[in-house]
């Protein structure tokens, strides 16, 4: 959600802290503030709204620090004032706290404080926990550090400085994603690896429950019990490229763009021909193990929800086996039935959101392996999942998935047909799907090489105040993710809806002013959503179809038509999205909204 950053080193901290916390801004940009530790104390400047607020307030500034700390915030407790931005300091002014996550007991913990005559000044839960770092400091800031937080409920990602430890920052974990950076002569702490690339690929995950005390030239980490753990230095994938927009107006846009080269990334290496099978190393698990799963669960928040939805229908159709999709925020609240049986499918990009991780925890708790299908190397639920499938669609930037949705969908579409060739889904079979599997990147390629007929569909309809998208099938959740991509970033009201179901209730709005975006492909289902079209065309609808190469006669009783090209029946999800996609864009862009940044979201949600 908020996005941390501290720095300290040789160099001056202020630009690359501001890199940094710009590197984050996708994650929260409500608010965002710096401390500066220099020789005279603590230099402190916030501001509310975009990180670009800051940057003019410390257009002039000539403070000289080497160390600090810098956050960029999604408000949970307190408005997004300049007050409640971070970083919040304490009555002293001595010590300086950025902080992710929700402080669930800091009521409790304000009463101690003020009792003790310290004065709140803001509506933060995070000024609590630096007050309450002061309030235990006798001398070592990481031993303060300690004790707070065994005081704490909730979670935190932290990184804390103070004035009367010139070199330190120390950092904590528990829910909320951190990582040393690993620098020559120079480290850092950040929420986000992307914050750090700019300066080392070089980096320490923090597990829930450490601190870490971080200097120029070194860095400790022990438990919150002080039990010493020794770091493990891992090296980052990602490339400073793939995290800069290269040349598009939008990451969104430059995401769009990238499905061919992501989804030849998600399949190389993983498709055996001769067999007819896919390789997927990382399930940990064996052929006969695969054949003795009687269910399974996939929990999932978002767009990855919706991608979990079109696994529903790859699963019962190519293995037979029952599945069921759950929101991962319901899962754990309606006393779900564990059978060890089971087997869990957490889908995540960023591998953080909270109710996700806490659902695939509660299944494990109950003996049901769970698997990750994650974007995120080193990413929570990618260490805490029992196994799994890394997507490798490269760091994805634009608030509104696209590039993760097409990735998590053929990495479904692999792990459906090795469980049906583990079951009734024959070698030649296998080997078709396979070939469709192939070629599925060049017909990506093929419908973003029309975006502009997509743009021109967008200039007539981006005034609409509603939409509605309607599919059938295994193309009903590519009608929900569509009808999310839209409202996420132009804010036009959008519902997705099974094209049958629309006749009892969402046909009421139907009239000349609503566009309703049909997926009406050449499909056992075909004439059924024709027949749903025309209901849609005599209340005078618009009709805006994605429809298969080939079939000219629907272009007659439509609007406008956007083909795809043929595929296997259960892979049309990974090109029906692609024009839904680009519409979004081209609406919202012409609407004038902030595409990547879209108002009241967060790239990744990390509190529940
Ligand atoms: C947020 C993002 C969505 C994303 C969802 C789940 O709401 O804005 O784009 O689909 O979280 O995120 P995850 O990282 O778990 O896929």
């Amino acid at each position: 959600m908020c996005g941390i950053v501290g720095y300290v080193g040789p160099k001056q901290a202020q630009p690359i802290l501001m890199k940094g916390i710009k590197r984050l801004e996708y994650r929260g940009y409500d608010s965002a503030g710096i401390a500066l530790l220099t020789d005279s104390g603590l230099f402190v400047t916030k501001a509310a709204g975009k990180i670009i607020e800051l940057e003019k307030l410390l257009a002039n500034s000539t403070v000289q620090s080497n160390r600090g700390i810098a956050h960029t915030r999604w408000a949970t407790h307190g408005e997004p004032t300049t007050l409640n931005a971070h970083p919040h300091t304490d009555n002293t002014d001595e010590i300086a706290l950025v902080h992710n996550g929700i402080i669930e007991n800091y009521r409790t913990l304000k009463s101690f404080l003020i009792s003790k005559g310290y004065t709140i000044q803001t509506e933060t839960d995070t000024e609590i926990l630096a007050q309450l770092i002061r309030f235990c400091y006798k001398g070592d800031l990481t031993e303060a550090v300690r004790e707070a937080l065994n005081q704490v409920e909730g979670t935190y990602g932290i990184a804390v400085i103070s004035s009367e430890h010139p070199d330190t920052i120390v950092a904590a974990r528990m829910g909320s994603p951190l990582v040393i950076g690993d620098g020559d002569g120079e480290n850092f702490v950040a929420s986000d690896v992307s914050a750090m690339l700019d300066h080392t690929n070089r980096v320490v995950y923090l597990d829930d429950g450490e601190i870490a005390t971080v200097t120029s030239d070194s860095y400790s980490v022990t438990t919150i019990q002080n039990v010493k753990i020794s770091p493990q230095v891992e090296e980052v994938g990602w490339t400073l490229d793939e995290i800069e927009k290269g040349g598009y107006d939008h990451f969104m846009l430059k995401e769009i763009h990238e499905q061919p080269t992501t989804l030849r990334n998600a399949i190389r290496g993983r498709l055996n021909f001769e067999e007819g099978i896919p390789r997927l190393n990382g399930l940990n698990l064996q052929y006969d193990e695969l054949r003795e799963i009687k269910k399974v669960i996939i929990t999932a928040c978002g767009t990855s929800w919706n991608a979990g939805l079109i696994g529903e229908y790859l699963l019962e159709e190519l293995a037979r086996v029952p599945c069921e999709v759950e929101y991962a925020s319901e899962f754990r609240y309606r006393s779900p039935i564990f059978d060890p049986s089971s087997l869990l499918l957490a889908i995540s990009q960023s591998g953080e959101t909270a109710d996700t991780l806490a659902a695939m925890r509660e299944a494990q708790k109950h003996g049901i392996t769970s698997l990750g299908l994650v974007n995120v190397v080193g990413s929570t639920i990618a260490r805490e999942s029992d196994g799994g499938v890394y997507l490798h669609a490269g760091p994805e930037i634009g608030v509104a998935s696209t590039k993760a949705f097409t990735s998590q969908v053929i990495t479904l579409s692999m792990i459906a047909s090795l469980l049906g060739r583990m079951r009734m889904v024959s070698v030649q079979q296998g080997q078709e799907i396979i070939q469709y599997l192939e070629d599925i990147p060049s017909q990506v390629e093929q419908i973003l090489s029309n975006a502009d007929q997509v743009e021109a569909i967008a200039e007539q309809y981006h005034k609409a105040d509603n939409f509605l998208y309607l599919g059938r099938g295994i193309n009903f959740p590519v009608a929900l993710e569509g009808a999310l991509k839209l409202k996420e970033i132009s804010y036009i009201h959008a519902e997705g809806y099974p094209a049958a179901e629309m006749k009892h209730g969402p046909i009421a709005l139907i009239d000349e002013n609503m566009p309703v975006v049909v997926i009406a492909l050449k499909d056992p289902v075909y004439d059924k959503v024709m027949s749903n079209i025309a209901e849609v065309r005599s209340r005078n609808g618009k009709v805006i179809a994605i429809a298969t190469e080939g079939d000219t006669e629907i272009a007659e009783k439509v609007n406008h038509v956007i083909y795809i090209p043929k595929t296997y029946r259960l892979l049309t999800p990974l090109l029906s999205i692609i024009p839904l996609q680009l519409l979004a864009y081209y609406i919202a862009v012409k609407r004038g909204c902030h595409v990547d940044q879209p108002r009241n979201l967060a790239k990744s949600v990390t509190v529940e």
